[in-house]
């Protein structure tokens, strides 16, 4: 198995001076369409996802683009995947990490002195510092929380922006003030940046999830969610299997919203909470 994916490289934008006539119908059309949320993103980055396929359908401007999404339905995808690459926020599904924050977590601390959490695929790091805050704002003071998570991403740039820590205030919008006043610090730019004690508590390092070679074993929780997009039938089935054989006895697996675990790989995990897809390990 040492199959490797190649991150896609987007083709260069030579598009000079596109007209914005028709982005924004585009852009909403695009958000009911795809049931994703754009708006929080920086529109020149949206932009230049939608250059990238305008340039690959040979679409001269916005509104042709738009005629030929509305034409050809399995463009849908290659849209979804080029707007989706490195998307990620803080507390991306509110509702899956307050379960983390509020059950999974203390459920952890209770048994366990140490707790140990990969983030697979953790783009440019607001997965992983979730969890760090999380855990961080449930642990006694004192507690020893120096890379208690590991983060992995296949891209090396996305992972220098990750060890940055510096982000839109867009990135932190699921966030409370109280939370953001106590994480981060504000930048003269406007920007945020994380703080130490949550910085340290994560170390990041580029790892390859099609090798099949665990980062390491015995997590309490991996958290492996939206990188599946490129990943084939199999290669999805051989991740569940890495995962599993990542997680320590009943550690618990946290699969994307929009993924699915194939019927020949269920027997690995219970359902913990399956409508967040969170899963337990059955060893
Ligand atoms: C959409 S982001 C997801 C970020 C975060 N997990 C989240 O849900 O918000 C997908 C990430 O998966 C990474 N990725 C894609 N294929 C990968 C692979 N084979 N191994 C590790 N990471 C991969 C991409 O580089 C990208 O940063």
């Amino acid at each position: 198995m040492n199959k490797k994916i190649i991150p896609p490289v987007f083709p260069q934008i030579n598009v000079p001076h596109v007209s914005e006539k028709g982005l924004q119908e585009l852009i909403l059309d695009v958000q009911k369409k795809l049931n994703i949320q754009l708006t929080s993103y920086k529109q020149d980055y949206i932009k230049r996802r939608l250059l990238s396929r305008m340039n690959s359908t040979r679409s001269k401007d916005f509104v042709e683009y738009h005629q030929y999404l509305r034409t050809h339905p399995e463009e849908e995808d290659k849209l979804r995947k080029a707007l989706t690459i490195n998307v990620t926020k803080f507390h991306r599904d509110p509702d899956v990490f307050n379960l983390v924050g509020k059950e999974i977590f203390p459920a952890i601390i209770r048994e366990k002195r140490t707790i140990k959490i990969w983030s697979a695929g953790c783009s440019s790091g607001e997965e992983p510092y979730t969890f760090a805050i999380l855990l961080y704002d449930q642990s006694k003071p004192g507690t020893l929380l120096n890379n208690v998570i590991t983060a992995t991403d296949i891209d090396e740039v996305i992972l220098n922006k990750a060890k940055a820590g510096i982000y839109e205030k867009s990135a932190l919008e699921n966030l409370s003030e109280m939370q953001i006043s106590k994480h981060f610090d504000k930048t003269d730019e406007g920007k945020f940046r994380i703080k130490d004690h949550i910085r340290n508590m994560v170390r990041f390092q580029v790892h390859d999830l099609m090798t099949g070679i665990p980062v390491a074993r015995m997590f309490d929780v991996v958290a492996c969610r939206n990188v599946t997009i490129y990943f084939n039938e199999q290669q999805k089935k051989d991740l569940v299997k890495l995962v599993h054989e990542s997680l320590g006895n009943n550690g618990y697996y946290i699969m994307g919203m929009s993924e699915y675990m194939s019927k020949d790989v269920e027997h690995l995990f219970k359902p913990y909470k399956p409508m967040l897809k969170i899963f337990q390990k059955i060893s």
